[in-house]
């Protein structure tokens, strides 16, 4: 059995997906009693526990780290998780890190290096994922672009970034945790284009048939509409957008494609995927 943290996440519900898609066994580690999911073993508990963490990773061959988005105690959970791992003997710790970790400047990315760090210090079975930006995190902004005509970013519209379907991402995840032959490695994870903001809108465009303008919110305006955000978690995206905004977030596709043994999914596809799953 595999142990999910994170699961009723973005990434946990889609890596979950993937491993359901090859008949693994999944404990998934959520937050509250309440988030029930279907066809795996919930477990319940805050991340910052470790009488849970010694609970969760009983009967477990395989662990797979997925830290809440931006946690102040990242570094923290890393540790409970890396204790409980040895504690458990695990045969394989999986860990959902992030593109260029060695960002200081990206609080959230730092953190996450020094978790890859204490992994590598474990002397456990480690693998390590470095996803990119995620295509989903467009969806965040889909009723204004479907009702506005407008696609609204707190970076100037010529940043580039590199996008990946959460959906290729998960399934290498599930592919690492039950293939042999992965341990040891640290891959990057992008998809094919790292599109500027005025791109990705020519893309909407396309997709949807008509016009949808790209346009700057700035950031002291995007700070002051987050109000639903810690103040860490509003401190940290500011802090992102801020160097995505200086210097891009850029990585290379290949490493996704030799994994996938197929093309990684195009914006474009993700898109019109997206709309067909939401006219079914
Ligand atoms: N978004 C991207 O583009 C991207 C790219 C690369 C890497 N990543 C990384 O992927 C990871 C997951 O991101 P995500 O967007 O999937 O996150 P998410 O949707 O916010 O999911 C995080 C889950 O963790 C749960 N959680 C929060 N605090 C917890 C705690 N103290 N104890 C137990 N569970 C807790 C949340 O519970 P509730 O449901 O109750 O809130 C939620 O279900 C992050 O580490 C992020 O840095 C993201």
């Amino acid at each position: 059995m595999i142990l999910v943290t994170g699961a009723a996440g973005k990434t946990g519900r889609a890596v979950i997906r993937a491993l359901q898609a090859r008949g693994v066994a999944v404990r998934a580690w959520v937050r509250s009693p309440k988030q029930a999911m279907a066809g795996v073993e919930v477990i319940a508990g805050d991340l910052l526990d470790e009488a849970v963490w010694e609970t969760a990773v009983t009967n477990i061959h395989a662990l797979y780290l997925i830290c809440p988005n931006m946690h102040p105690h990242e570094t923290t959970i890393g540790q409970l998780a890396i204790r409980a791992a040895q504690k458990a003997n695990l045969s394989h710790f999986v860990y959902h890190s992030v593109l260029h970790p060695q960002t200081e400047e990206m609080p959230h990315h730092w953190q996450k290096l020094r978790v890859e760090e204490m992994l590598w210090a474990s002397g456990l079975p480690v693998t390590i994922l470095q996803p990119c930006a995620y295509m989903q995190n467009i969806l965040g902004g889909w009723s204004r672009i479907i009702n506005e005509g407008t696609y609204t970013v707190p970076y100037p519209l010529t940043t580039r970034l590199s996008l990946v379907d959460l959906a290729d991402v998960a399934e290498v995840a599930a592919k690492v945790l039950t293939e042999p032959g992965h341990t040891g490695a640290t891959y990057e994870l992008c998809g094919p284009d790292a599109p500027s903001q005025t791109e990705v809108a020519a893309i909407l465009s396309q997709v949807l048939q008509r016009p949808i303008r790209a346009e700057t919110i700035p950031l002291p305006q995007w700070q002051a509409q987050a109000t639903n955000l810690s103040q860490y978690a509003r401190e940290t995206l500011a802090a992102m957008f801020t160097y995505y905004g200086r210097y891009h977030f850029i990585g290379n596709g290949n490493v996704l494609t030799w994994l996938l043994k197929r093309p990684s999914t195009t914006l474009t596809n993700f898109l019109h995927q997206h709309i067909q799953q939401q006219n079914t």
